[in-house]
């Protein structure tokens, strides 16, 4: 029979995950399908019994549910639990297992671009949920040191004190970043600013940025956000969101079919999709 999987989230309608997905479940001749459900935030508890009463064989959570997921699953990998957010899920014999592949797909494809991320000095920039799945593998992955520029200075130290891998960080604000922006090799853009249609907005002033910096935005619509675009004119390296997009899906995928696809087909698609 047929295996069903889906991705859950308020709002679904523009997820690119279905159409990636699905076009992997025909390539490698698995017999799935892949539902965006739209699930409402009071309604989580009610769709997961649901879902397990189908049999669903898995599913990724989005927005907003990837943290309230948690004590509502059965068992949780350890790193999704100190990230203390869950975007894929694995029905293993009828119990839901949480994962979060956001951090370790960002890792994967940062990879592709920089042959190590040791000994390097990285800024993240915003401190929400994509950042502390960023920042927790990072830190444990290991680099020199770990910034946090957000808005609000707090919840970055917040972010910091709760993660249990130990690296050299500060929270700072803007303007202590703007200032000591040369000392970073990479810098991580995870806020929502740039994203369409706020294609206009800029995190931070480039001004003292390292030529030879990499300028890494997670965000894939547009492709290239005005940060990406200044860190390009002053001959920085760039990486938009597209490789974390598709490595977080990809190891969703071998997640539940055991197979690690195909990266460029999987960008293809996406490419496809923000074309159309
Ligand atoms: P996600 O969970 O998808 O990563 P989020 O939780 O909405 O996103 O977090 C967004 C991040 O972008 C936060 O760090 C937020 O800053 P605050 O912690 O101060 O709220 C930051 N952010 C969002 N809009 C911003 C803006 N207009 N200016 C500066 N920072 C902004």
């Amino acid at each position: 029979m047929k295996k069903l999987f889906a991705v859950i989230g308020d709002p679904i309608a523009h997820s690119m995950s279905p159409a990636m997905h699905n076009d992997l479940f025909q390539t490698y001749g698995v017999d799935a399908h892949y539902q965006p459900l739209h699930v409402k935030r009071d309604s989580l508890k009610e769709a997961l019994i649901g879902l397990k009463a189908i049999g669903i064989a898995g599913f990724n959570v989005t927005v907003p549910h990837k943290e309230t997921i948690i004590p509502l699953l059965d068992k949780l990998d350890p790193l999704a639990e100190a990230i203390g957010a869950v975007n894929t899920v694995v029905n293993e014999d009828g119990e839901f297992v949480g994962y979060n592949t956001d951090g370790s797909g960002y890792l994967q494809g940062l990879l592709t671009q920089w042959p190590t991320i040791k000994g390097k000095n990285i800024l993240i920039i915003g401190a929400g949920g994509a950042a502390r799945a960023i920042y927790f593998t990072l830190a444990q992955a290991g680099v020199k040191r770990l910034d946090i520029c957000n808005r609000t200075i707090q919840k970055a130290e917040e972010l910091i004190n709760d993660c249990p891998f130990h690296v050299p960080s500060a929270a700072i604000g803007k303007e202590e970043a703007e200032i000591n922006l040369s000392d970073y090799h990479l810098l991580i853009q995870t806020t929502p600013m740039g994203m369409a249609p706020n294609i206009d907005s800029l995190p931070l002033s480039l001004h003292k940025l390292q030529t030879d910096a990499l300028v890494s935005d997670i965000i894939y619509n547009p492709l290239e956000t005005k940060i990406l675009r200044e860190a390009r004119n002053k001959g920085a390296k760039i990486q938009n969101g597209l490789d974390m997009f598709v490595y977080q899906g990809a190891l969703a995928f071998e997640k539940w079919t055991g197979i690690f696809p195909n990266i460029e087909r999987m960008k293809n698609i996406v490419l496809n999709q923000l074309g159309g």
